[in-house]
């Protein structure tokens, strides 16, 4: 129970690190960098005392003051996950027909890369199902985990075929061993989204990922789902907007809770249309749903769903001046 209260705050103030929007402040207005006092606003200097905590750097003043470099790669983009490995001095990052290995000191020089194409007939089915053959039938890399001491475990979309694989990478950065075992590429549904423009939070624990994500490729069947080690996939229950309900994942963490793997939780952070606000028009909250990592699903009713499925409506807010209350009920994922 302390461990829950420890969760939740921790959550509160992650919230930050995650990216809040509401549903009344407009992001374009915050774009400017920092503080509320007009002086500083003029000031280049980086020795900027201000006392109001600094809310945001722009990507010009990175540039100009702290010697970023940046990586570019042709016929790709959209760099969606991102995987710290300071032990090998490495950032993984899944892309467009690609899986990346950057050196961390200089993230701007080529590279390990993977060239991580969707084959072509699934590309044609794709384009026959009536998606667009270069934007939506093509592989975007949004999954990559830690799997064990040499793999990773990266999955794709694959043209509307969510496919993954095992990625060796070695013991140790001098390895330089980065590839993909043609024989130990599986099935990615229930892990990586079927469509570019979703993306799944996911955590892989011991040999098994927990992902929310949609299983279907209309992208309606939004699920919460338990695969890849031993135990048979276990999954929220389908259609049942009481469950989840239109869902769009943001986060998931594993968190022991004591020596006992027993009391093992996996959180998923999420927003989603809110049942219980239904009178009211369609509302969003933020949300917080847990599972035990020892549940097995149901012996006779739930079978192969979540028997420790619980969730609840993250509360954060920001009094304002009138005393009315802004809350933050749209989490969402900041993407650089
Ligand atoms: C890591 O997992 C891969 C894929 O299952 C396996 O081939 C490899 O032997 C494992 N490595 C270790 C060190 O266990």
């Amino acid at each position: 129970m302390m461990m829950m209260m420890a969760a939740t705050m921790v959550t509160c103030s992650s919230l930050f690190l995650l990216g809040l929007a509401t549903a009344h402040a407009s992001s374009d207005t915050v774009t400017r960098t920092s503080s509320s006092s007009p002086t500083s606003s003029s000031s280049s200097s980086t020795s900027s005392s201000s006392s109001s905590p600094r809310m945001k750097l722009s990507y010009k003043e990175l540039q100009q003051f702290h010697g970023v470099r940046r990586f570019d790669l042709e016929r790709s983009c959209c760099f969606s996950a991102l995987l710290l490995d300071e032990e090998r001095g490495r950032l993984f990052v899944g892309a467009k027909n690609f899986l990346l290995s950057l050196s961390l000191d200089n993230i701007a020089k080529q590279e390990h890369k993977i060239y991580w194409p969707a084959p072509v007939d699934w590309r044609e089915e794709c384009n026959w199902a009536g998606k667009d053959i270069t934007s939506d039938c093509v592989n975007y890399v949004k999954i990559v985990h830690h799997y064990n001491r040499t793999h990773l475990y990266a999955c794709g979309t694959g043209a509307f075929h969510p496919t993954c694989a095992f990625v060796e990478v070695g013991h140790r950065m001098e390895d330089h061993v980065f590839r993909i075992d043609p024989s130990k590429v599986e099935d990615g549904k229930g892990k990586s989204p079927y469509d570019p423009r979703h993306n799944a939070a996911s955590v892989l624990v011991g040999d098994e990922l927990y992902a929310g994500v949609a299983t279907d490729l209309m992208g309606r069947d939004f699920t919460i789902f338990r695969s890849l080690g031993k135990r048979p996939s276990i999954r929220t229950e389908q259609h049942d907007s009481r469950w989840l309900n239109e869902p769009k994942f943001v986060g998931s963490f594993w968190v022991p809770e004591s020596e006992n793997p027993d009391d093992d939780k996996v959180f998923f952070f999420f927003r989603e249309t809110a049942v219980e606000a239904q009178g009211l028009g369609k509302s969003t909250y933020s949300r917080i749903g847990q599972l035990c990592r020892n549940d097995m699903g149901g012996q006779r009713s739930l079978v192969n769903k979540w028997t420790t499925f619980l969730k609840t409506r993250l509360i954060c807010s920001v009094p304002g001046a009138d005393g009315s209350d802004t809350y933050f009920d749209e989490l969402h994922v900041e993407k650089a």
